[in-house]
């Protein structure tokens, strides 16, 4: 990704990044969980998923865009690896509670689904990536975390179109959250798409 686009990622992400930590300070009175079924509140395992889910998920945000600063690459290889390692333990972590909580998402069936077929692709693509670095495969390990991170990137997909989508809802929230679980990651797996083939491309018409 040019230095240009990588910018407003960077911008966007890391705001986003720091959003969990309302959660901490407001707890129960915040966000979605005032929406929330208090039984499901009780619940001590529901909130642990819940707070792993959206601390990790922060933090995968927060670690993730760094890794595509190519300088930084060059000139910091270890730290790029213990970020790296980093990144992917909180993708496990948070992915892993994403799966758990979406099944009590809001918006129900079609939500829910929304979210674990995003939380499948982010755990997948990262953990292929990890794999393929430890292979040394260089360029595979590239293409996956560009794939990774732009389903990471949903977490911010969803926040900018929530909003846009509640007021074509006539402020309805559950109609609109439903449409936001899947248009918030499909999107940025088809960007995905289009800059790995793109960089395939230019591999390809370098070495001819
Ligand atoms: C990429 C895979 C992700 C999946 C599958 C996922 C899934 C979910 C699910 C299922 C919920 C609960 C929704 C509900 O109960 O209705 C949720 C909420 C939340 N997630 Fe994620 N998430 C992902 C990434 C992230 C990331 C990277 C962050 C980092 C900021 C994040 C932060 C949050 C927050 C703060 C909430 C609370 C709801 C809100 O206030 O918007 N998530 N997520």
């Amino acid at each position: 990704m040019s230095k240009k686009a990588l910018w407003p990622v960077a911008i966007l992400a890391t705001l986003i990044a720091f959003y969990p930590m309302a959660y901490w300070v407001a707890g129960h009175n915040f966000g979605l969980l005032t929406q929330k079924d208090p039984g499901l509140l009780a619940s001590q395992a529901y909130r642990l998923f819940f707070f792993t889910h959206i601390s990790f998920g922060g933090l995968a945000l927060l670690t993730g865009w760094m890794q595509f600063v190519s300088s930084f690459r060059q000139k910091r290889p270890a730290i790029h690896r213990l970020l790296g390692k980093f990144y992917v333990i909180s993708v496990i972590l948070s992915g892993v509670a994403g799966l758990v909580v979406a099944f009590k998402a809001t918006g129900g069936l079609i939500a829910a689904l929304g979210f674990m077929l995003l939380g499948l692709v982010w755990l997948i693509t990262t953990i292929r990536a990890w794999l393929v670095a430890l292979q040394k495969d260089f360029a595979a390990h590239e293409k996956w975390m560009i794939y990774s991170y732009a389903a990471c990137f949903a977490a911010v997909t969803l926040r900018l179109l929530l909003p846009l989508l509640i007021i074509l809802h006539k402020g309805e929230f559950e109609p609109a959250y439903r449409i936001v679980a899947w248009l918030c990651w499909v999107p940025n797996l088809l960007v995905a798409y289009f800059l790995t083939a793109k960089k395939q491309k230019a591999s390809v018409r370098s070495l001819s």
